[in-house]
């Protein structure tokens, strides 16, 4: 029999980042010295409170179904964080929990965008946000930021709007550039949106990774005002180093978390309970591992950056935020992004993700999520390599 697929699924395009790092997995594999900097995850054990947590739900036999959109304990901690983090206040009514993130994206786009829908993205951007958009089978319209400090402006974001556009996403800190919207530029974003009658997707998910003077700030405490138009989207991956345990939640206007609670009860029911728990324990007792994560992914950063900086052929833009450095090559020997990886991972065995995957051709997407170790000999493969071409 030939399968039929659906002109859906045929649209959807396998993530770029899993694929750099299948083919580091298979050069490892033959025995060659890899270094991977394709990893979108902390490299930190997760918090010792989320394991208690998760134990002793277990021991109580916490492992059954939950509430569709998660445990009246976990959304009351994520309100207390949101009062106590930035003075937003939440009802449990206007939460909900899932699989993750990317779920919640997922589950957002279907409740907000309709097929011919046009959503506003920053690129370079994350490309699980296309995919997601047409699967909704909406379609994205990108605010071009490579030359503006990886910060959208006034004059782009008017000039990428049209009759269909229906919202944005929005997202910082970045990933995949490390920059951190200032308050300026979150004004001017809820400008646009109160001026257009647009929804915000407000992807805040790295917000405790921030360095040096950079500060975070979500988009509400800006402009309270937007509050019915705006969805928090955050969750445990980053932060807490608790990415294989997929807990996300989103706070929002209760109409939308109960839209998207009619999703996931169709899709996925409630996210797991022992992990529902964890989340638990992290969020009301893991505050010092955060700090310990932050300030070790800041001199991580500036390692990585003090030996890098200077290297011909690369332009480096200071990352405030997230765990990844965001470099142009567009005027090295190899300007083409796809090119220069797929070079440097045959030559120097190392891993490194193509800007083309975020929108951004020219650019190369290195992660600092591992060990001081391991980016001292990435740096020293990275200059030689740019010698060697
Ligand atoms: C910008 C952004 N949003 C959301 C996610 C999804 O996080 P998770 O599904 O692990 O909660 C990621 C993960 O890479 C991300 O980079």
């Amino acid at each position: 029999m030939e399968l039929k697929f659906s002109k859906r699924s045929q649209k959807i395009k396998p993530s770029a980042t899993l694929a750099v790092a299948a083919l580091a997995r298979d050069l490892k594999a033959s025995g060659r010295p890899v270094l991977s900097f394709s990893a979108g995850e902390p490299d930190f054990p997760s918090p010792k409170p989320a394991l208690d947590a998760a134990r002793e739900a277990m021991d109580r036999s916490e492992t059954h179904y939950t509430a569709n959109s998660g445990i009246p304990e976990l959304k009351r901690a994520v309100a207390g964080y949101y009062k106590k983090r930035f003075g937003l206040e939440y009802s449990p009514r206007e939460i909900i929990i899932s699989g993750g993130a990317k779920q919640i994206l997922y589950e957002a786009l279907q409740t907000l965008a309709d097929p011919a829908d046009e959503v506003l993205l920053p690129a370079p951007g994350w490309v699980s946000y296309i995919e997601q958009v047409q699967m909704a089978e909406g379609g994205v319209s990108l605010i071009e930021t490579s030359d503006t400090g990886f910060a959208p402006v006034r004059d782009r974001v008017e000039s990428a709007l049209s009759d269909k556009t229906a919202g944005m996403i929005i997202n910082t800190p970045n990933n995949p550039t490390g920059a951190v919207y200032g308050e300026d530029t979150l004004k001017m974003l809820a400008d646009v949106a109160r001026e257009h009658d647009l929804w915000i997707i407000f992807d805040e998910i790295y917000e405790r990774l921030v360095y040096g003077n950079a500060a975070h700030k979500n988009i509400l405490q800006i402009a309270p005002d937007i509050r019915d138009r705006v969805l928090t989207v955050n969750g445990v991956s980053k932060a807490y180093s608790m990415t294989g345990w997929r807990i996300g939640y989103a706070l929002g206007p209760k109409e939308i978390i109960s839209k998207m609670d009619d999703i996931q009860s169709h899709l996925t029911s409630n996210p797991s309970s022992i992990s529902q728990w964890a989340s638990v324990g992290a969020i009301e007792q893991a505050e010092s591992d955060i700090e310990l994560h932050r300030t070790e992914f800041e001199r991580r950063r500036d390692i990585l950056c003090g030996s890098l900086s200077g290297v011909g052929g690369i332009r480096l833009t200071r990352p405030d935020g997230a765990f990844y450095l965001f470099f142009d090559v567009r005027g090295s020997k190899i300007p083409d992004d796809m090119e220069f990886c797929r070079r440097i991972l045959e030559e120097k065995y190392v891993a490194l993700v193509p800007g083309t995957s975020f929108m951004a051709p020219g650019f190369i997407r290195m992660s600092y999520a591992c060990s001081e170790r391991e980016l001292l000999e990435g740096a020293s493969r990275i200059k030689e390599f740019m010698q060697s071409i």
